[in-house]
C-alpha cells in the first residue's frame, strides 16, 4: 500500500541576481508502507531539498510544483499549521547534525517530551516514561539519569541516537533520515544503520534514507533512486538496481564502492575508482543528458538530447533516462 505518493515534483530557488535554480525536477516515487527507500547520488543532486519540499521546510526562496501525496492530503498545499500537525507526528525526522535539531539549551528529556506533549496530550510524567523507553531502545545506557542531562553531554553517536530516539517517540509512519551518518565515524555509522534496520523491521516504519553512500544503501534499501543534477537518472529495486544498474552513473556510482576480496574484507590495494569531473553549476543550462560530459559511454545525442525517464525493459517498477540502450551498457565490461 502506497503511503506516500511523490508525482513530478519540483523545486524551483529564485534568485536575486541570477536564474533560477531548479534544483528538483520531475521527480515521483511511491513510498510503500514499510519499506525503505534510497535516494542516492552526488553532493547538490536535490536529495535534500526534495524531502524538505515534502515537509514544507524549503528556504523562503524556494518554491514547490507538482504533487505529495499523504493519507489524501497534497503536503505541497498544506499550511504550516496542518504541517506542523504532520511533521514529528506522522512524519519523524532526522537529520545529518544531531545539533541541528537539538537545542542545545534544553535537557534532553524536555526536547523528546514536547511532541508527545503537544501532539498526544501526553503528561508530563507518562512523556518521560516513555522517552526513557525510547532512549533505551536505541541503546542509550542509564537512560534514566542521563536524560535529564544537555545535548553537549552527549556523544555524536549518542546524540543522532536520540534525535532517532526522539524521532520515533510517536511511532511515525514514515521516518525521513537525510544523511544521518556521515558527521559519525564508521563503527557508530554502523550502529546508526542497525538501528534504523531493527526500527524498520520491528515497528514497520517506513524510511526514507538520503546518503551518498551507495554501501549504507546496499544494506537497507528495499527500493533506490539515483539522482543526478535534480532529475531522477534510474529508479528501481535494491537488487534489480545492484545486480543490473542500467544508467552509467548508477554503474560509477557502484563501481566507486571499495571491492570486497575473497574474504569479504576490503581490498585496500584496490584503487578507489570516483567519476571523473564535476556535476554542473546549479542554474547552469544543460541542453541534453546532465551527465553526458562526464559519460564514457556517451554519444553525440546524448550532448543534444535531454532523456526521459521511461521503463526499464524487463525490470518490474524500474525506470531510467539514458539514451543508450540497456544490453549497450551491459557489454561495457565493469
Ligand atoms: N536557498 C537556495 N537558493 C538557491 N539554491 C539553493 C538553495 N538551497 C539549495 N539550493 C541548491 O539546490 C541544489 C540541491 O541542493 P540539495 O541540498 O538538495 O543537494 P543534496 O543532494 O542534498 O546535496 P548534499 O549531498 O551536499 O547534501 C543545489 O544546487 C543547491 O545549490
Ligand atoms: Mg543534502
Amino acid at each position: 500500500m502506497a503511503l506516500l505518493e511523490v508525482k513530478d515534483l519540483g523545486v524551483r530557488f529564485t534568485r536575486r541576481d541570477a536564474s533560477p535554480v531548479d534544483a528538483v525536477q520531475r521527480v515521483s516515487f511511491t513510498l510503500e508502507k514499510g519499506k525503505t527507500l534510497g535516494i542516492v547520488g552526488e553532493s547538490g543532486s536535490g536529495k535534500s531539498q526534495t524531502v524538505m519540499a515534502l515537509l514544507g521546510l524549503l528556504p523562503g526562496n524556494g518554491q514547490t510544483s507538482g504533487e505529495a501525496l499523504y493519507a489524501g492530503r497534497n503536503l505541497l498545499t498544506l499550511s504550516q499549521r496542518e504541517l506542523n500537525q504532520i511533521r514529528g507526528d506522522r512524519i519523524g525526522m532526522v537529520f545529518q547534525d544531531p545539533m541541528t535539531s537539538l537545542n542545545p539549551f534544553l535537557t534532553v528529556e524536555r526536547q523528546m517530551t514536547e511532541a508527545l506533549q503537544m501532539h498526544r496530550g501526553v503528561s508530563r510524567r507518562d512523556a518521560r516514561r516513555q522517552a526513557i523507553e525510547a532512549l533505551q531502545r536505541v541503546w542509550i545506557p542509564d537512560a534514566a539519569r542521563r536524560i535529564d542531562r544537555y545535548p553537549h553531554e552527549f556523544s555524536g553517536g549518542m546524540r543522532q541516537r536520540v534525535t532517532i530516539a526522539t524521532a520515533l517517540l510517536t511511532e511515525p509512519e514514515i521516518l525521513i533520515a537525510d544523511e544521518p551518518t556521515t558527521a559519525l565515524d564508521v563503527t557508530v555509522q554502523a550502529q546508526i544503520i542497525e538501528l534504523l534496520r531493527e526500527l524498520n523491521r520491528d515497528l514497520g516504519t517506513a524510511i526514507i534514507l538520503i546518503t551518498h553512500d551507495m554501501g549504507v544503501v546496499a544494506g537497507l534499501a528495499d527500493d533506490v533512486m539515483v539522482m543526478y543534477a535534480g532529475r531522477t537518472v534510474e529508479r528501481a529495486s535494491a537488487q534489480a538496481l545492484f545486480e543490473h544498474p542500467t544508467h552509467p552513473y548508477t554503474r560509477g556510482l557502484l563501481d566507486a564502492l571499495p571491492r570486497l576480496d575473497d574474504d569479504g574484507m576490503h581490498d585496500i590495494d584496490a584503487p578507489l575508482r570516483t567519476i571523473a569531473g564535476n556535476p554542473p553549476a546549479p542554474g547552469e543550462a544543460i541542453t541534453g543528458c546532465a551527465f553526458a560530459p562526464r559519460c564514457a559511454l556517451a554519444r553525440e545525442r546524448c550532448h543534444g538530447t535531454r532523456p526521459e525517464l521511461e521503463p526499464i525493459t524487463g525490470v518490474t517498477d524500474g525506470w531510467r533516462a539514458c539514451l543508450r540502450p540497456v544490453a549497450e551498457i551491459e557489454e561495457v565490461v565493469r
